[in-house]
């Protein structure tokens, strides 16, 4: 894949950030020293960990360059580290492993989550998000417009970038690790001015991969509208003119200390 590009993900930077204030919130360690922020991105996420959390000293990892960049900029004093959530081996262990939004783009996620349980202190906790995009029409039409023998030769497999399994897998990989576990899924309607608007938020996300293996910026366009057209059939126009896209994320902690 390209690199990430910070600025168009920041668009919707409230209807990101969000989940990692719920996943937050939900966190019962109340004191936790060292946090690192997995998949950090532009440090949305390290700023609402920062906010409940002030006196905690927290790392920022992502392994793209122009996101730790942005990052950076934001907060220069913070500890910022570019790296592959996979295989970073940190200097230190953590009491809170975080990580909104990220481990849908990682392959392997028994190993993830083995590693992150690795890179805990003894009393730590994990928490993580992801959205489950095959789970939501949204997912299904980029991947159905992608299947189409107009673009099938250049987007083939990119659907296997997404790693996303259900509760129930992630709960059987925690239980032996983890004395208590917390799970939960939450549907989020984020209100958009327009269908365009959902193109947009998901230009630099679940939609980039797919636009990263076309060529040309009229490739990319023409991509775009046929997803739009799509989406204009699912996802109705609310009589105000707003549109509502149903997003559907899976939520779990793990306690290595029973809470
Ligand atoms: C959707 S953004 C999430 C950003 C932020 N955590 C948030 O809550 O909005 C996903 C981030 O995961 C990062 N990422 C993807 N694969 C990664 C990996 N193997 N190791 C570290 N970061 C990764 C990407 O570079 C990107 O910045």
């Amino acid at each position: 894949m390209n690199d990430w590009n910070p600025d168009l993900y920041l668009q919707f930077s409230s209807e990101r950030t969000r989940p990692s204030m719920d996943l937050i919130g939900r966190i019962h360690d109340t004191d936790p020293q060292s946090i690192i922020d997995i998949g950090c991105g532009p440090g949305n996420s390290t700023h609402a960990l920062m906010n409940r959390w002030p006196k905690a000293k927290i790392t920022g990892l992502d392994s793209s360059r122009a996101m730790i960049t942005k990052a950076a900029q934001g907060d220069p004093s913070q500890e910022w580290v570019v790296a592959d959530a996979l295989t970073y081996a940190p200097p230190v262990r953590y009491d809170l492993v975080f990580s909104n939004a990220v481990i849908q783009w990682i392959p392997d996620h028994e190993a993830l989550i083995s590693r992150f349980h690795e890179i805990l202190s003894d009393t730590g906790t994990l928490a993580v998000q992801l959205p489950l995009f095959w789970d939501m029409p949204l997912g299904k039409m980029i991947d159905h417009t992608a299947e189409d023998k107009r673009w099938k030769s250049k987007t083939e497999g990119v659907s296997d970038l997404f790693t996303i399994h259900d509760y129930s897998y992630y709960y059987d990989r925690l239980t032996p690790l983890f004395q208590s576990v917390d799970m939960w899924e939450t549907h989020y309607m984020h209100i958009l001015e327009s269908h365009g608007a959902i193109v947009e938020m998901m230009r630099s996300t679940g939609l980039k991969p797919y636009l990263d293996q076309l060529d040309s910026d009229s490739e990319k366009r023409e991509f775009e509208e046929e997803v739009l057209t799509h989406l204009k059939k699912d996802y109705p126009i609310q009589a105000n003119g707003n549109v509502l896209l149903p997003f559907k994320r899976l939520f779990f902690i793990g306690y290595k200390v029973c809470q």
